[in-house]
């Protein structure tokens, strides 16, 4: 349990005692800013004060005088504009910091009651190479299964394949028109495929003959016509394979059986737009099944199509059925989209007709957490010089490559086996991050000198303060420290108390992503853990100074060190070693 927990539970508890019931989230507990004013602080006394009509210095003092004989707490002081500020006990922090020490998860609860969560992330088109469009919801999906798992949910992961619609038919219309058939290379070649999906759509985008020709073999695709399944299954294994690659590049934990494409629902989709209809929830309108959405306002209605004319399905069609699925078979209690924000209105949508249709309980949680894109320094979507999608295999690879300069620079005489080991965890660890480090739902602008920064928010900054905890610890038989029974750790400047209430925060920060999917919180944390890591490097003397306080600065190392670790593990970083 942690600080604030522990605190506003028996702050909850206080107001019951005074009788207060309503309104009580008015009081926040938080962290100060100042040490000097103590370690956490309630505010909004004054509001609640106002709210139930008492004097707001009453109200403090009331709770001041329950809450001093909280066991973690040392002293409390008013302030004259009623903020109650906290002093905590040092033998309880220093107490806290030890059990960590042995602990892989640093102490960290894991939820009272199981449940499944499916994340449904990454998801990219077939017959095409992953590119930057992609990065977000991979990482920042794959934080998120890491975080969920950590604090024992059961996460499904899925991955959505775009396997089943309009692109792929694209495809395979074209290079019948160019007469690729299934025995050619190109077939197996992702590079090809992808270079001739792009012609493809152009022609697709101008030629209307082509379109409807396109329409037919969807509806033969979808009617199970062998030989264009046959080259169907033959693209989505070329395309997975190549994707994997990227996944185990990027060190997130997608794999083959996480692959539940588009097709997997398709024997489901002509149930539910019969079901749809005998709902009442769909309008035929020439053949074509539609959903009416704000019906009510009739200028402003938007429709969902669910069915065409010719008789092919949607992206809707399968995103309602695998609604239904994930409830039913997977027995989800909530499903989570990283998707980005353009997809908004349409998830909006297919929520509200999977709701209409009973598919899923009123209290079934569906949430699309948007993304945001990654944008040039004009503000534009980042691309190659050339105007091309830039490929994320190509972004990592350049990272490695960058990295692998800065290090042999700085180390000339690394070998070459450890100079791409190390730049690899780097190089593909900057970049995550870096994309980590923004709020999810806003766009970012892509730098290099940024990403690769030795100072600010970045992952070098973080393995940088890693890699010097690691040398002092090198130096010193660590398990003398770390098994030792020492009692009386001794922790008396400001310096090692800030850093050791930040790290008893981490189970606080983690329960607040795992509720609004927002892994950059983690990355702040981080940040200021290095931060706080680096004052208390600079002011205590470690190894020289004498025992008792040499034992407890020990411990605070081997803790920090693990939860840089910890931390970095759960956005799905590698931590790197000495040098
Ligand atoms: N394949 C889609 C795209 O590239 C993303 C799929 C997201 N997931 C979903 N269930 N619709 O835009």
């Amino acid at each position: 349990m942690n600080i604030n927990t522990i605190i506003s539970m028996k702050l909850k508890q206080i107001l019951l005692t005074l009788n207060i019931k309503k309104n009580t989230n008015v009081l926040v507990v938080k962290t100060t800013k100042h040490n000097k004013f103590g370690h956490y602080q309630i505010n909004g006394i004054t509001s609640l004060a106002n709210i139930i009509n008492i004097k707001p210095t009453i109200l403090a003092e009331n709770i001041k005088n329950q809450l001093k004989s909280l066991y973690i707490i040392d002293k409390i002081n008013i302030t004259n504009t009623n903020f109650i500020n906290i002093f905590l006990k040092i033998s309880w922090l220093s107490c806290s910091l030890k059990k960590l020490i042995n602990s892989s998860r640093l102490n960290i609860s894991k939820i009272q009651k199981l449940e499944n969560i499916v994340i449904d992330y990454s998801s990219p088109n077939i017959a095409k190479e992953m590119h930057v469009g992609h990065l977000r919801s991979t990482i920042i999906g794959d934080s998120m299964v890491r975080i969920l798992s950590f604090l024992g949910y059961n996460v499904i992961k899925i991955n959505h394949i775009g396997d089943w619609g309009i692109p792929f038919s694209i495809l395979i219309t074209y290079l019948e028109k160019i007469n690729i058939n299934i025995n050619s290379k190109v077939i197996s070649n992702i590079q090809l495929l992808d270079k001739l999906y792009k012609r493809a759509k152009s022609y697709y985008d101008t030629n209307n003959n082509f379109v409807d020709q396109v329409n037919l073999n969807l509806l033969k695709l979808q009617n199970g016509d062998i030989y264009y399944n046959k080259i169907w299954c033959k693209i989505v294994n070329v395309t997975t394979k190549n994707n994997q690659y990227v996944y185990n590049l990027l060190n997130v934990t997608l794999d083959n059986i996480d692959n539940v494409g588009e097709s997997f629902y398709k024997n489901m989709l002509l149930d539910i737009v019969n079901d749809l209809k005998n709902k009442g929830i769909t309008v035929n309108k020439n053949y074509l099944s539609l959903v009416i959405i704000n019906n009510n306002k009739k200028d402003n209605s938007t429709h969902v199509i669910i069915r065409k004319e010719n008789g092919t399905y949607l992206y809707s069609t399968i995103d309602i059925a695998s609604i239904k699925y994930r409830y039913e078979i997977l027995k989800a209690d909530k499903i989570i989209y990283y998707v980005d924000s353009r997809q908004q209105s349409y998830f909006k949508n297919i929520f509200f007709i999977a709701r209409a249709a009973n598919y899923i309980p009123k209290s079934f949680k569906l949430e699309h957490h948007i993304l945001g894109m990654v944008l040039d320094k004009d503000n534009k979507p980042f691309k190659t010089r050339e105007g091309n999608t830039i490929k994320l295999i190509d972004l990592l690879n350049e990272s490695i490559k960058r990295v692998s300069i800065i290090i042999k620079n700085k180390y000339p005489k690394i070998s070459n086996e450890k100079l791409y080991r190390i730049s690899k965890v780097l190089g593909v660890g900057a970049i995550k991050y870096f994309d980590l480090s923004r709020n999810r739902s806003s766009n970012y602008v892509f730098s290099w000198d940024k990403i690769l920064n030795l100072r600010g928010n970045t992952v070098i900054y973080i393995q940088y303060a890693y890699i010097r905890i690691n040398s002092i610890l090198k130096k010193i038989d660590i398990k003398q420290y770390k098994y030792s029974n020492y009692k009386n750790y001794y922790f008396g400047t400001n310096e090692e108390i800030l850093l050791i209430i930040h790290i008893l925060r981490l189970e606080e920060i983690i329960n607040n992503i795992s509720k609004y999917g927002t892994p950059h919180l983690l990355c702040d944390y981080l940040y200021n853990l290095a931060n706080l890591f680096s004052n208390f490097y600079e002011n205590c003397h470690i190894l020289k100074s004498d025992k008792k306080i040499r034992v407890s600065r020990i411990l605070l190392l081997l803790v920090t060190s693990l939860t840089i670790k910890v931390s970095l593990s759960l956005l799905g970083i590698d931590v790197v070693d000495i040098i």
